[in-house]
């Protein structure tokens, strides 16, 4: 793992773009995309920049079940007004929670990301660790599923919403497994509250316990890290 400590969210964005720069020049078609605050200044540079992206096509790690595009908290909202409304792709994927099959939208989302091999993974992380929606405990050979979110990533998230009764219960996220099958992978946090997150990922035991922990075995990663959430390291 490659960890490099930032000054600010508006830093570890540039960085990101940089590598991501990088990597479109050498050949990368193929973006897998997160939401969460972590990613936005990254989001932002992209914007920015004068690249072109007509060519490159991203595929979202996850959606709630449940929430209408049409939701602000909805991850099809969120990207959308973050990036997808000001540069334009190839194509922009993201799971459909609202699918009336939600078996049949996961196959789907796996054919996808088959079709599509990822270049170049944007990831954030949970306060627990998980990634996407991967929660603790989750197999690593696990590919694109439904999940049931933990009281902790409810909890987490009712800040978005008016009750926490209004939080989704469920997600269809991309598997670690998936995950693991990007080429270059870039995860940034930011934040004390990321501070043991971070430091079970890179100095903890690999254990389906920490499902971030799993990227100390992939052999291109990047951590983007502020000093707050590298504090523990
Ligand atoms: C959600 C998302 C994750 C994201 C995490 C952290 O649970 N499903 O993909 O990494 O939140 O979000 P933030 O970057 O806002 O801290």
């Amino acid at each position: 793992m490659n960890i490099i400590t930032v000054k600010n969210q508006e830093e570890g964005g540039k960085i990101a773009f940089d590598l991501l720069k990088d990597k479109l020049t050498a050949g990368a078609k193929t973006l897998g995309l997160a939401t969460g605050s972590s990613p936005i200044t990254f989001y932002n540079d992209i914007i920015a920049s004068d690249l072109d992206f007509s060519q490159v096509t991203t595929i979202n790690l996850d959606e709630y079940v449940g929430l209408p595009a049409e939701n602000d908290q909805s991850y099809a909202y969120f990207m959308n007004e973050h990036l997808f409304k000001s540069k334009a792709f190839k194509a922009n994927y993201l799971p459909n929670g609202l699918a009336s099959d939600l078996d049949a939208e996961v196959a789907r989302y796996d054919a996808l990301i088959a079709e599509h091999p990822i270049d170049f993974q944007v990831l954030g992380i949970g306060r627990n660790g998980h990634i996407g929606f991967n929660e603790p405990g989750t197999p690593f050979t696990q590919k694109t599923h439904l999940v049931d979110l933990t009281p902790s990533t409810i909890e987490a998230n009712s800040r978005f919403f008016d009750t926490i009764d209004d939080v989704p219960k469920q997600a269809i996220s991309m598997g670690i497994a998936s995950i693991m099958s990007a080429k270059t992978i870039v995860l940034m946090a930011y934040g004390a509250e990321k501070a043991d997150a971070i430091y079970g990922m890179v100095k903890g035991p690999v254990t389906e316990n920490m499902p971030a922990s799993i990227l100390q075995t992939h052999d291109d990663v990047v951590v983007i890290v502020d000093e707050a959430a590298a504090a523990k390291l």
